[in-house]
């Protein structure tokens, strides 16, 4: 037999390939003296994902207080049949901010798209989770993109099949406000085109001290997440940051419908950052994450404004978390 001939009657194997977007991947010493300049210091929350920050958000995942994760995979298993409908047969399925990809094999399994393209920040993530997949789903072409979804990517999508179909799952949109969220949803229909869908998974609006609980866990492992930042930024840039000297503060702010994140200082301090220097007073904070709650019509009516219908919605039996499909109106 020829080498690569396979017997007849075999499922044809899937591929596994690797590529990195055009633009650069990466650009943590830029966002870091940039963000740490500004009047009200902040820093992106893509920068918490080094591979210690995205071991320490699994872990956030299992938490009892962080209901996301599991709202999402229950409302996922709840109404799986009515997702793989809405999504449609032999489609492409591209998933922005994969990490772990712990949903997506749920879907997949379900969906069987006729490829997956999974698109994230960690190259560590990425390559542990498309190998998985891949060996998982044998008959299935993974092509993973390491990439900053948040600026226009290059996508293999020579090789795409089907429908196209966005999986974004995660409430990853809650870090972009509102006009972001906007931005980036009209980006994504302009790359995927016309006859594309979306799957967006959203966090709603919720008692407060839900919320609050989420991301202010008992055993401090937000406060570790949030903190692993500086920790990044002295091994990665030459800082000399004294963790001790910062805290982990979230709150809800009502107002503006969003859980924020600060590492606030404790002292009156100067920070090095490789030959940058930061001085902060007591109580000044770094914002290193926003993540925004909706409600079902505000979430719709966001996504209208994008180019976007939203045909479907699916929640978890609690009613704590949303999963969004819309197609390219
Ligand atoms: C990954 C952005 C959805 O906002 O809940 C979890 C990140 N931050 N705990 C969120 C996070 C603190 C998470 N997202």
């Amino acid at each position: 037999m020829a080498r690569n001939a396979r017997p007849r009657g075999t499922a044809r194997l899937g591929t596994l390939r690797f590529s990195v977007s055009i633009v650069p991947a990466d650009s943590f010493r830029e966002d870091v003296i940039a963000g740490l300049s500004l009047p009200q210091k902040s820093l992106p929350p893509k920068c918490f994902y080094d591979a210690n920050g995205s071991r320490l958000f699994e872990a956030i995942c299992r938490l009892k207080e962080y209901y996301p994760t599991r709202a999402e995979i229950a409302l996922t298993r709840a109404h799986l049949g009515a997702i793989v409908r809405f999504a449609g047969p032999r489609s492409t399925l591209i998933e922005y901010g994969s990490g772990e990809s712990v949903k997506s094999p749920l879907l997949i399994e379900a969906l069987r798209p006729a490829a997956y393209i999974p698109v994230d920040i960690s190259n560590d993530a990425l390559r542990k989770a498309a190998a998985k997949l891949h060996r998982r789903f044998r008959w299935l072409d993974v092509l993973a993109v390491h990439g900053d979804f948040s600026r226009p990517l290059k996508l293999p999508m020579a090789q795409a099949r089907g429908r196209r179909v966005v999986y974004f799952p995660g409430s990853t949109i809650g870090n972009l406000t509102p006009d972001e969220a906007q931005t980036f949803l009209r980006m994504t229909r302009k790359q995927v085109g016309a006859r594309s869908a979306m799957l967006v998974g959203v966090d709603l609006k919720k008692d407060a001290n839900v919320l609050h609980a989420a991301y202010n866990d008992a055993k401090g492992v937000t406060a570790a997440f949030n903190l692993n930042l500086l920790a990044r930024i002295n091994r990665e840039l030459r800082g000399d940051f004294k963790l001790r000297r910062f805290r982990h503060y979230a709150f809800y702010n009502a107002a503006l419908g969003r859980i924020e994140m600060h590492l606030v200082s404790l002292v009156r301090q100067s920070v090095k950052v490789g030959k940058h220097r930061f001085s902060f007073d007591t109580g000044e904070s770094i914002h290193t994450e926003n993540s925004y709650k909706y409600s079902i019509d505000g979430f719709r009516a966001l996504a209208a404004s994008a180019g976007f219908k939203g045909e479907k919605v699916w929640l978890d039996p609690k009613g704590l978390f949303s999963l969004h499909g819309l197609v390219a109106a």
